[in-house]
């Protein structure tokens, strides 16, 4: 197969260097510092977009607050999977705009996949007239010029037409302090599960070159980073657009053999493209965390059907038990949508059972919420928002459970695990996170921080273990 040329043309990201030139300049000629704050909703991958952003923007010369309302420029990086994210955007944006009327000079601009939904724009373009930026997923690397745009033209701008999905490489990041980083290795997705409106947003899947994955990764653990998370919708289709005969678990295997102290991750997998190849390879490299992130969504195979997501319950389960049998102790987690339209009670009490069969560690569980244009919002729904609380309730307390379960045969154990951060409580000033990305609050001394070390658990919860360094 020919692979479709992707790549945005290097003379093309050059252009994107010189307009934060041109920004910078411009700014350079007034007394003001220019600061900017990108606030940021969802998942990883939007946290991703937002480091780029944030890089492209020191570059125009910006320095970088939390608070919006200290900002000559705010930008709202959207997510669109949830009605509820919307609504906290929606909300955002009235007090920015309350904000702005203090201060004229103030610039908003909204991205992220939000922006890509015409009904979103159209909306900030009637009733938001003091949003001046509007651009989706797929212009992101061309934001220094859109930007130039409005400082130039004193227009509003949208850049929202539904373009060709590209990739742009070399876009500058700036990235969190600490030990933990993020590397996107693909974009878009094909799947079209029927209740999620990403692949209408981040278009289709188109997948990074191999080498400047494993180049980005080397990089980071040569800058320090330990704890390396692998993104994309589905990372397990990871190489079907390139052509090569090059598979995820080929490039796990790659990154696997860049020397170091670190562990690789990687977030989010589809079950109907998770392969033997892949856990055998996971089981084999000792970089990569035993922790598997399998989204099932639902433990009932008409509602699978249903929402299109091409394999059983009992495929799951085949899968989940292959994947224990070659990684003991292999630490599992998984997305769940309760309410999915037309589940019944007994549908989502099958959810419930496959999760206690399975035994996660941990959830992600969500209440079904209609997305217009996706092909969930046209089916009927009849049960009510009560019931579907009821049940999910039900999960909830099955689930926590299960974690308190699985949390407390930690105790008396030791397990190696990274020193991430501080804590407020005092008793247990650290936090750290073991190899399957179990929370542990730690006692112990600062310095810590950035090691692997070992731990005992002395005690646990449903949400953390707690430990002391041996
Ligand atoms: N309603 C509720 N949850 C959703 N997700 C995606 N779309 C929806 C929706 N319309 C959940 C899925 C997915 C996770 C990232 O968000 O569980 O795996
Ligand atoms: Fe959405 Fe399904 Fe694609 Fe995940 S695999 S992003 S749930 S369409």
């Amino acid at each position: 197969m020919e692979r479709k040329q992707v790549l945005v043309p290097e003379a093309d990201l050059a252009r994107q260097r010189d307009f934060e030139e041109k920004i910078k300049a411009m700014f350079a000629g007034r007394q003001a510092h220019p600061v900017a704050c990108v606030d940021t909703f969802g998942c990883q991958q939007n946290v991703a977009d937002g480091q780029k952003l944030m890089g492209m923007l020191q570059d125009c010369g910006f320095t970088l607050t939390e608070e919006p309302a200290q900002a000559d420029l705010v930008i709202l990086n959207t997510c669109a999977v949830r009605e509820h994210a919307e609504d906290r955007v929606f909300g955002n944006l009235g007090a920015l705009t309350h904000a702005k009327k203090e201060n004229p000079e103030m610039v908003i601009a909204l991205c992220g996949c939000m922006a890509q939904e015409s009904r979103v724009s159209e909306r900030i373009k009637k009733s938001y007239p003091l949003v001046n930026l509007v651009f989706g997923p797929h212009a992101l690397w061309k934001f220094p010029e859109l930007l130039w745009q409005v400082y130039e033209s004193r227009k509003r701008v949208f850049s929202v037409d539904d373009e060709h999905g590209t990739i742009a490489e070399g876009i500058p990041v700036v990235r969190e302090k600490g030990v933990k980083a993020w590397v996107s290795i693909m974009y878009g997705c094909n799947n079209f599960c029927a209740y999620c409106i990403v692949p209408y947003v981040r278009g289709r899947e188109r997948s990074r070159d191999p080498q400047c994955v494993l180049r980005e990764v080397r990089e980071l653990v040569e800058a320090g980073y330990k704890d390396i998370t692998l993104l994309g919708q589905n990372v397990n289709s990871y190489g079907n657009d390139l052509g090569i005969g090059y598979d995820f678990a080929d490039l796990l295997a790659d990154v696997d053999k860049i020397p170091g102290e670190y562990l690789i991750r990687f977030i989010s997998s589809h079950p109907k493209d998770a392969t033997k190849k892949l856990f055998d390879t996971m089981a084999r490299c000792p970089h990569v965390a035993k922790q598997l992130h399998l989204p099932v969504q639902s433990g009932n195979d008409r509602v699978l059907k249903e929402m299109n997501r091409r394999y059983t319950r009992e495929k799951y389960l085949e899968l989940i038990n292959y994947a224990k049998s070659v990684m003991p102790g292999l630490v599992m987690t998984s997305d769940i949508i309760i309410g999915f339209p037309g589940e019944t009670e007994e549908e989502a009490m099958d959810t419930v059972s496959l999760v206690e069969e399975v035994g996660f560690d941990a959830l992600f569980t969500f209440i079904y919420s209609p997305r217009p244009g996706t092909k969930a919002a046209e089916m009927p729904d009849p049960a009510t928002r009560a019931e579907k609380q009821k049940w999910f309730d039900k999960l909830l307390e099955t689930q926590n459970a299960m974690s308190a379960k699985l949390h407390a045969a930690y105790i008396g154990k030791t397990v190696r695990a990274l020193v991430d951060g501080e804590s407020d409580d005092p008793a247990f000033p650290l936090t750290a996170r073991t190899e399957g990305n179990r929370l542990v609050r730690l006692k112990g001394d600062k310095a810590l921080i950035g090691q692997f070390i070992d731990v005992r658990i002395t005690d646990s919860n449903t949400w953390a273990l707690y430990g002391e360094p041996v």
